[in-house]
């Protein structure tokens, strides 16, 4: 496995790999590895000849009070896994090949409504820190393929709706949430769980789940829905940020139009905050069914 620490380097390897008529997969990561990133690098070996991984804390992401300093940087361990892997190239950039001018003079990209809504209310500038870097990546790597994880499912909408607005030429694809057998969707920000809280955790799955069968089986408001799962993470020691059923495509509020819908929910653990989804879709004869999550 190569690794290359500038845009320099990496775009002479990918120019290569173009001359042999090779395919380019890339999996954009900040680090800390997990079986979640290793699946979208199998994913990634299935789609092309080459796989290529960034490793980058992209400090553009984070917000004065988020935990950029305290996140994990583990890259001699993530190194191995990529290897045995059989990723071809990572590339590590520092901050400095990421943004050359310094943050405030980096030109930002911002995608509309759907960045605005639920982890955008709680994060803001978050999503344009995404979209900021990953078309950035996108455009230093130019590869055929990118793929990100279902588990940062409003990331994946957005994150599809820049390219598509933006006609850039790549495919993305997501790919299912990796769980522990509790049903704890795999995440970085997992490690900083104290054991008493690892152990309540699994229970943002659960109430997702509870939910989806609840609309599966017919009950249809959605209101109710919503507030009763608040409740029930409420009285297990979460602080939920949304609990959230929307349309899966505008992440707005389900219609009658809506063929996917999305359940979503941030809630925060003692100082960790998780993430996580479900998802139904409406079947021909007009009632919800459930999507495989992982
Ligand atoms: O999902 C992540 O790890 C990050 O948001 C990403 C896509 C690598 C951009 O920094």
């Amino acid at each position: 496995m190569r690794t290359c620490n500038n845009k320099a380097q990496l775009q002479a390897f990918v120019q290569q790999y173009r001359k042999e008529g090779l395919t380019v997969a890339f999996v954009p990561t900040m680090g800390n590895l997990h079986q979640g990133h290793l699946d979208l690098v199998r994913k990634a070996h299935k789609l092309c000849d080459v796989v290529i991984v960034s490793i980058f804390v992209n400090p553009l992401q984070f917000g004065p009070n988020e935990d950029l300093d305290a996140y994990p940087r583990t890259m001699a361990a993530d190194k191995e896994k990529l290897f045995s892997e059989g990723v071809q190239l990572l590339y590590a950039p520092c901050v400095e090949d990421i943004y050359p001018q310094g943050m405030e003079q980096q030109t930002v990209v911002s995608v509309p409504d759907l960045g605005d809504t639920l982890c955008g209310s709680s994060r803001p500038g978050h999503f344009d820190g995404v979209t900021t870097v990953v078309n950035k990546l996108l455009n230093i790597v130019q590869p055929d393929s990118a793929i990100f994880g279902e588990k940062d499912f409003q990331q994946l909408s957005i994150v599809r709706k820049m390219v598509d607005d933006l006609c850039m030429p790549v495919t993305i694809v997501g790919v299912a949430t990796t769980r522990d057998e509790d049903g704890l969707a795999l995440s970085s920000r997992n490690g900083y769980l104290s054991p008493e809280e690892r152990s309540i955790a699994p229970l943002l799955h659960q109430t997702l789940n509870t939910c989806r069968e609840a609309i599966a089986c017919g009950f249809d408001n959605f209101l109710q829905l919503e507030s009763h799962a608040r409740m029930q993470l409420l009285q297990a020691g979460f602080e939920p940020d949304y609990f959230a059923i929307r349309d899966a495509r505008t992440l707005q509020t389900v219609t009658e139009d809506s063929e996917e819908v999305a359940i979503l929910a941030a809630a925060r653990l003692g100082n960790t905050r998780l993430i996580d989804n479900v998802r139904l879709s409406l079947n021909p004869v007009g009632d919800w069914r459930m999507l495989a999550d992982g």
